[in-house]
């Protein structure tokens, strides 16, 4: 029996024959929820860093953060095709840091791949991943570790030199080696060309349908992030309003004393209190 349901090399065999469904995850609960739900793989993404550790952007968090997750992750979907975001300079000092951090993921983290953000620029990078044997996920589009190159997080191809360039970068990222690519926020037509041209799944987020799967962070599915909601999300619940109701009506109960009441305690008999009465009052 394989150690996990899905090798990154199975879920390339899903291409055209059925959507593959993936989620970010970040702790042991999420990760169980998505397992039990069948996802087929998840994310433990670098947006870890907004959603569980409150920065504004990805850019702060650390390999120690993320690694934290990933250890957590990796005891709640122990049976999931488990693959590690790799943070902002991670991988771009040199190759042997990049084989070095992305190690880590598989040695220390539990995973079974890492997904590089980048076109063209990793290619490199890429290429000596996977030579160490690390299977490589790649991320085009909208990048968010590039946004100050970039010029922030809208949308990506919508002229030609820029989808000329993301189709480039799918074309030389499959070459390179990666198992499958996620593709951030371009427009639907381009991404279905691109699902077009290469052997291996894309996995869309803010890509429009024709994409071989898609990518949602878990926050976002469950509606527990209020600080930004873009376009593509959908969220099937509002958890945030959920989770603070749950909230209030603790606090208000503990304050108009109605919890804890019997159901909730243990109880003794009274001979043993009357017992401490008389040896201690
Ligand atoms: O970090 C993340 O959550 C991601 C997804 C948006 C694909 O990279």
């Amino acid at each position: 029996m394989s150690l996990f349901q899905l090798s990154p090399h199975q879920l390339v065999d899903k291409k055209g024959k059925e959507k593959i469904v993936g989620i970010t995850a970040y702790d042991y609960i999420s990760a169980r929820l998505a397992e039990e739900t069948g996802v087929d793989f998840i994310l433990i993404g670098d947006s870890a860093s907004m959603v569980m550790l409150g920065h504004p952007d990805t850019f702060p968090i650390t390999m120690d953060e993320i690694l934290l997750f990933c250890k957590a992750v990796s005891r709640g979907a122990e049976k999931t095709l488990r693959i590690g975001d790799m943070p902002f300079l991670s991988y771009q000092v040199s190759k042997e840091q990049a084989i070095y951090n992305a190690g880590l993921f598989i040695k220390e983290g539990r995973c079974h791949g890492v997904k590089i953000e980048g076109g063209l620029e990793v290619v490199p990078i890429v290429e000596a991943i996977v030579r160490a044997g690390i299977p490589v996920m790649g991320h085009i589009g909208v990048t968010p570790q590039r946004s100050m190159e970039i010029g922030g997080l809208k949308v990506r191809g919508k002229n030609l030199e820029i989808a000329k360039d993301i189709l480039d970068s799918a074309l030389a990222l499959e070459k390179a080696g990666v198992f499958a690519i996620v593709l951030e926020c371009i427009p639907s037509e381009l991404s279905e060309y691109i699902t077009e041209k290469v052997k291996i799944p894309t996995i869309g987020i803010g890509a429009g349908p024709k994409t071989d799967g898609q990518i949602l962070v878990f926050h976002d599915v469950v509606g527990l992030f209020p600080n930004i909601r873009p376009k593509f999300v959908k969220s099937y619940i509002n958890g945030y309003e959920l989770f603070r109701d749950a909230l209030s009506s603790y606090v208000k109960d503990v304050k108009e004393k109605n919890f804890p009441n019997r159901e909730h305690s243990f109880t003794v008999s009274q001979e043993i209190i009357e017992e401490l009465r008389k040896i201690y009052d």
